[in-house]
């Protein structure tokens, strides 16, 4: 890949920043020249996705965050303030392992949770980003949604809608925030082949045969191909991009089918 300095001058908040993807978002930020925030739930993993860029020459400060907790991601936008002057950048992350279930069977607590984390959780990081933002003089929001925001999985409610809910947020933060120069937008990727992901099919080896042929191109995306779609929308390329949803999703939800053995799109 070739790499520039196409986020020089910004600071970046990544929530979830010490997973798989957020890692790769955070790696890719620090390389185009921002510094970057990593924020995560898990210090330890918070802690060597900065390591990694410190060692590497770039900048980086790992933060613990609860985000769906009021104060920890207030606390999370002021130290990422206090220790880099400020914020122009924030990529929400951040979600959680959401059970199964119908309404029957899912508990409420257990909906709560999806919602606490990965739709409130968004609120949250943006709403103490916000002023920050606005005080930069504008800035980008990125949040990560997902391809079922978009199409349904059964057994899959919490996920499903929190993540539908995040796409339709975001566009609403757009147009609240236009007018402080701040960009809102979504990427929903497709199938991302990480240890969370390929959890459901029992590792990274038979997810990438599970889950592959359900996509145009006939494999699983990287987390790589993620960052790439984000460093888009954070950098002034995507300067005329609000209120959008980028799919990067390898053609899954355009596709109501299977890749056959013979490499071609079938009918499922
Ligand atoms: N992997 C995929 O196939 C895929 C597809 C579509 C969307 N996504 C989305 O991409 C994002 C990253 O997924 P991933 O596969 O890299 O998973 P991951 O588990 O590697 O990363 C998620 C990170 O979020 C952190 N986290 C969980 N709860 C948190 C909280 N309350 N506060 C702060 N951090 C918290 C976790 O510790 C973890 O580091 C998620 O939003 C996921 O829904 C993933």
């Amino acid at each position: 890949m070739t790499t520039g300095k196409r986020l020089a001058g910004r600071v970046a908040l990544i929530s979830g920043g010490g997973g798989e993807i957020g890692g790769a978002i955070a790696r890719l930020f620090a390389t185009e020249g921002a510094e970057v925030a990593v924020a995560d739930l898990d210090p330890d993993k918070a802690e060597a996705v900065a390591r990694a860029i410190l060692d590497g020459g770039g900048h980086a400060r790992a933060f613990a965050v609860d985000v769906a907790d009021e104060a920890s991601a207030k606390a999370a936008v002021a130290r990422s303030v206090e220790v880099f002057g400020k914020l122009t950048t924030v990529v929400n992350v951040a979600a959680t392992i959401t059970p199964d279930g119908t309404v029957e069977t899912l508990s409420l607590d257990q909906w709560n949770k999806a919602i606490a984390v990965n739709l409130t959780g968004a609120f949250l990081m943006c709403k103490a980003a916000v002023p920050e933002l606005r005080r930069a003089g504008g800035g980008s929001i990125v949040n990560i949604a997902s391809q079922f925001g978009h199409v349904g999985v059964p057994l899959r409610s919490p996920y499903c809608t929190t993540k539908a809910a995040l796409i339709h947020f975001t566009r609403i933060l757009a147009m609240d925030h236009a007018a402080d120069n701040i960009r809102a937008n979504t990427i929903s990727p497709g199938f991302i082949l990480t240890e969370r992901s390929s959890a459901r099919s029992g590792g990274k080896a038979q997810a990438r045969i599970v889950n592959g042929p359900r996509h145009l191109l006939n494999r699983p995306g990287e987390p790589d191909e993620i960052a790439a779609g984000a460093l888009y929308l954070a950098s002034d390329e995507s300067s005329f991009v609000t209120a959008s949803d980028l799919l990067i999703d390898g053609g899954y939800i355009a596709f109501k089918g299977k890749i056959g053995p013979d490499g071609k799109p079938a009918l499922s």
